[in-house]
């Protein structure tokens, strides 16, 4: 890509206050053009892509090796149904033909463990949740670069742990394993295109050596009106970026069901010691 395509990529990414002077090649252009797709063509994907999405995200790295996630790929109209149902109506999971639900998945070890009646006590840690949890977010984003590779796009889907035990009993999963989020897969539909939305500037997440609360009062306004533009652009409320973001945090009841996430987990076998 031209250095006016960087230019432009990084202008679409942080506005004005773009840093336009940073190390450029396809890998890192591919990344900032990522964007959300949340309207799909009904066509199939490829013959080989679901393979070719599970073999990038096994590429991930695993913490300790342990490989503690797995994915369920749902393609069952009735059941993608129920899944969106569970996102209260999220109409692009029904209309994606691929949904994969990454797991973050304890019980395989648990029962390697059992089959040799040895302990796996260590299990029972919330260590060890964490470990499974960022296993399955790494794995799943490899998976979104290779798709996005492709010329497909996709959208997690957080809102199935409004309720995982809906989840868990659709897709049958033993205690011990969670769906830590969905990911709806398809070929982007040109007449409803995304586009990439800005992000925060570089200076208020990137603290050198070590951290500095005042960043956190750093151009938020710049970015709220960035936020307004992209919003506008694609006709969606214009609501910028701060207010909306405080108001997902304001009371428990901003989490869609989530708050009860703990108690839930205790009942799905996780000891969260
Ligand atoms: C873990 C996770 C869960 C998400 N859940 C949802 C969701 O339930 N529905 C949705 O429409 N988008 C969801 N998203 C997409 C985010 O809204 C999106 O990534 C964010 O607004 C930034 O936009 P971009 O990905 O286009 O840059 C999720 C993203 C992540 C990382």
């Amino acid at each position: 890509m031209s250095g006016t395509g960087r230019e432009e990529a990084l202008r679409a990414r942080y506005g004005a206050e773009a840093p336009l002077d940073i190390a450029w090649n396809e890998v890192i252009a591919g990344l900032l053009a990522h964007r959300t797709v949340r309207a799909f063509r009904p066509d199939p994907l490829p013959a080989g892509a679901l393979e070719a999405l599970v073999a990038a995200a096994q590429s991930a790295p695993s913490s300790s090796n342990l490989q503690t996630w797995s994915v369920v790929a749902v393609e069952d109209e009735a059941a993608k149904r129920r899944l969106s149902e569970v996102a209260r109506g999220q109409r692009h999971v029904v209309e994606a033909p691929l949904v994969l639900v990454w797991l973050a998945d304890l019980s395989r070890l648990g029962a390697i463990g059992r089959d040799r009646a040895q302990p796996t006590d260590g299990l029972a840690y919330l260590e060890m949740l964490m470990v499974g949890v960022v296993d399955a977010a790494l794995a799943a984003q490899n998976a979104t670069v290779a798709l996005e590779s492709l010329g497909l796009g996709s959208v997690y889907i957080g809102a199935l742990r409004n309720d995982p035990e809906a989840v868990a009993e659709l897709l049958g999963l033993p205690p011990n394993v969670l769906a830590v989020f969905g990911h709806c897969v398809g070929w982007p539909d040109p007449q409803r295109p995304a586009a990439v939305k800005p992000r925060l500037p570089q200076d208020v997440v990137l603290h050198r050596g070590r951290y500095d609360p005042s960043l956190a009062q750093g151009p938020i306004a710049a970015y709220d009106a960035a936020m307004t533009a992209f919003q506008a652009g694609q006709r969606m409320p214009e609501v910028g970026w701060s207010g909306a973001a405080l108001e997902r945090v304001r009371v428990p009841g901003s989490l869609s069901g989530r708050d009860r996430l703990r108690a839930i987990l205790e009942r799905r076998g996780f000891g969260l010691k």
